[in-house]
């Protein structure tokens, strides 16, 4: 059966589960390192991390420094986005903080892929090349467009979009290539872009989880011809829902602008009428803005705290047998939304990719399998079956659109073996986090019994 625990279900679940009863017991001392004749958790031995995690499974954390500013927002009345106030302020910042000449906030990551679409002329009919592996609303913003999202194939070694895979998805119908950071990692963007340049085909950077995320110097937002993100309240900069859209064209971003306001041009988009586009309402709130306003300094440490203690896991990590952290591109930095891990079976006795999750988890140490082939899901089988899509592309197409899925042979390899431990792990002390690699250990050294015990 396939998995189906997502990261939002899995965070969700958490909450209510045995797992949490876990994570919430109250901290105790941690096991010799090396007691390795212990039972693991799931067998009745004593959890490896008996302690919590940091703000896990309750993020986002409210700090009560930032009621001030909150409580003002509410009593002033001004509620929507308006002109000026924390909006403006916030997409200031934002841009500011990622080196891109302009942001604009949207009511979600999904909208701002939606305003990318429309903007860089993704139509009905047109195909646009995605990365697999990522979460849903990436297939869906595509759909919206009743656009088919064609996917390249994911590189196991990075869990992001192989660029060698994207020439053979091209048709005559192919508009944008939309690669994702996933959990922060930056794709490969300089051969993605040289593909793109040579069929002139937009860029749409899919960096809804990749804030201050950096490939060769520069950050993820600024790589392509727009980009888009999340805050989410799962996200490391949360505001409950809010996204944004950057990018370094003034006439991209204005006309942005409109299609997330009603339509309305910008005072500075001149020689347009008023009304020139067709439009939405995908505005932030001012409640957002400056719930977003209060975290971009602890954005910035605990992205900077993230990044230590995953490079010192991945050291410790990387010396087990059976267990390959993720490659990033030559001279990159990830901001690790999640921290994922390649698990090979084979070097623990069989033991299946679910039960290992599930002995790491009794081990205190969160865990979820996160993607799993979605594009089997009903959802893409429903759009190509609908009356839209069969007006817009021959059976011929959709069929052998449909056929392309097996071919995923990269995707479906890092979704049937991916681990992901959630971010509020890479906040936690180094002592806490040398759990993580002794209760892999502690699996692998019983991963015979436990494989048994699972028969
Ligand atoms: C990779 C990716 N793309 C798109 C989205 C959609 O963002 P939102 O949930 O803000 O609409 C998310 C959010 O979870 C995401 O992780």
């Amino acid at each position: 059966m396939k998995n189906k625990f997502t990261r939002r279900r899995f965070v969700r679940k958490a909450t209510t589960g045995s797992v949490a009863m876990t994570w919430l017991g109250s901290r105790q001392a941690p096991m010799a390192f090396g007691q390795k004749t212990a039972n693991p958790a799931l067998l009745g031995g004593a959890p490896v991390h008996r302690g919590g995690w940091p703000n896990w499974p309750n993020w986002p954390n409210w700090l009560e420094a930032w009621k001030p500013a909150v409580i003002n927002v509410l009593r002033s009345g001004k509620w929507w986005c308006g002109r000026g106030g924390h909006v403006a302020e916030f997409e200031t910042e934002y841009a500011k903080l990622l080196g891109a000449k302009r942001c604009l906030a949207t009511a979600s990551g999904t909208t701002a892929l939606q305003v990318s679409l429309h903007v860089m002329d993704v139509d009905a009919g047109d195909e646009v090349i995605v990365s697999p592996y990522t979460f849903v609303a990436t297939y869906n913003a595509i759909l919206n467009c009743k656009a088919l999202p064609v996917f390249a194939d994911t590189d196991p070694a990075t869990l992001t979009m192989d660029p060698t895979s994207i020439e053979s998805r091209i048709t005559e119908r192919t508009r944008a290539i939309l690669p994702v950071h996933i959990f922060g990692m930056p794709c490969d963007m300089d051969p993605i872009n040289a593909i793109a340049g040579k069929h002139n085909f937009a860029v749409i950077e899919d960096a809804c989880q990749a804030w201050l995320a950096e490939y060769k110097g520069r950050k993820c937002g600024t790589l392509g011809d727009l980009a888009c993100f999340s805050f989410q309240n799962s996200k490391h900069i949360p505001a409950g829902g809010g996204g944004a859209v950057t990018g370094n064209s003034d006439d991209l971003l204005d006309r942005c602008h409109a299609f997330h306001n009603i339509g309305l041009a910008t005072d500075s988009f001149k020689g347009e009428k008023q009304f020139f586009t067709r439009s939405c309402n995908y505005r932030m709130l001012q409640f957002q803005a400056v719930i977003l306003m209060q975290q971009i300094d602890k954005l910035v440490r605990e992205m900077a705290r993230r990044r230590e203690n995953a490079d010192y896991l991945g050291v410790q990590l990387k010396q087990i047998p059976g267990i390959q952290p993720a490659r990033l591109p030559e001279n990159s930095q990830a901001v690790w939304h999640l921290y994922p891990l390649r698990y090979d079976a084979k070097q623990f006795n069989g033991l299946a990719r679910d039960k290992f999750l599930q002995a790491l988890n009794a081990e205190g140490i969160p865990c979820s399998s996160v993607y799993h082939e979605q594009y089997f899901d009903g959802l893409l089988d429903e759009a190509i079956q609908s009356r839209g899509f069969k007006r817009l592309f021959s059976v011929e197409r959709l069929k052998a659109y449909r056929e392309s899925f097996q071919e995923l042979k990269g995707n479906q390899q890092v979704c049937a073996t991916t681990v992901a431990i959630p971010q509020n792990l890479l906040l936690a002390e180094r002592q806490d986090l040398d759990h993580i690699a002794e209760a892999v250990r502690r699996i692998q050294t019983h991963s015979g019994m436990l494989a048994k015990g699972a028969e």
